[in-house]
């Protein structure tokens, strides 16, 4: 088997075909949905919010992408891994953003970065994209932007936001592109994006007609606690399978009733 590369999903595009994504910040994680056929991970900078603790991306590190996105890599063989840029790894400008990348995809080995920005980041991805590092770009809801939004609010409503997230949309593709996240952005602005562009849009709460869609994987199975956003559907309750788990073995051990005989040596 060979790794999914930035061809194959341009050709699914040309084929019609929808595919999906999810976000994998541990090899263990990332070996069961490459085993059950993903074709592309993201090491997403919410590993912030989901693996690290953090209450947003914001203070991920270039260490902490590199270290997680080396065990993605690590714990697959087939799927194709992006590594997220964190914030204040490439706003600097091209040359920083070529450093920062160049980092993940030696160190970590990813196949992929993926940055933040439209219009504003099309300098940094066409570097990247000379420089042979395919870039998958994220437009609509930029979440390393929260302290300038001041909260997570759906983009592109009304005609003047909607014409800029579609400038932002052909900017990264005119920039070269492989890919472009569309993030809470109206069903209706995603479908006309999606019909605009040749590269596949990947949407997350982006509407049903993007060519990819997108889900933090702890919110897609169930793992998070508290509240999720709207836009997600949750395939598994793994918070109550695995706390179940924790609460049956801790009754064990308190009972005496683990280790038994079999799990002893004599
Ligand atoms: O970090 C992340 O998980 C992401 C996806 C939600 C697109 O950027
Ligand atoms: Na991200």
């Amino acid at each position: 088997t060979r790794r999914i590369t930035v061809r194959d999903i341009a050709a699914a595009k040309d084929r019609g075909e929808k595919w999906p994504m999810l976000t994998a910040y541990d090899a263990m994680t990332a070996s069961v949905f490459d085993e059950a056929g993903i074709p592309v991970l993201l090491v997403g900078d919410s590993m912030g919010n989901c693996h690290l603790g953090y209450d947003s991306t914001v203070p991920v590190t270039m260490e902490e992408m590199t270290l997680l996105s080396a065990a993605v890599v690590r714990g697959t063989k087939r799927a194709l891994i992006v590594g997220d840029l964190p914030f204040g790894s490439y706003q600097e400008g091209a040359t920083q953003a070529l450093r920062s990348a160049t980092r993940l995809v030696k160190e970590a080995g990813v196949g992929a970065v993926k940055l933040e920005g439209g219009e504003r980041s099309a300098e940094q991805i066409d570097l990247l994209v000379r420089s042979g590092i395919p870039v998958m770009a994220h437009v609509g809801l930029t979440p390393q932007s929260v302290n300038a939004y001041g909260g997570y609010p759906v983009q592109g409503r009304g005609e003047e936001a909607a014409a800029q997230l579609l400038r932002d949309a052909k900017a990264v593709q005119d920039a070269g592109a492989f890919a472009v996240v569309l993030e809470l952005v109206p069903a209706e602005l995603s479908a006309e994006v999606t019909r605009t562009l040749h590269i596949p849009t990947v949407g997350i709460g982006a509407g049903p007609d993007c060519d990819a869609q997108v889900l933090v994987w702890t919110d897609m199975a169930g793992m998070t606690s508290g509240r999720l956003p709207r836009f997600v559907k949750q395939y598994a309750a793994l918070r109550e399978t695995l706390g179940g788990a924790a609460r049956a073995f801790a009754e064990d051990v308190t009972a005496g009733a683990y280790p038994a005989e079999e799990h002893s040596f004599h």
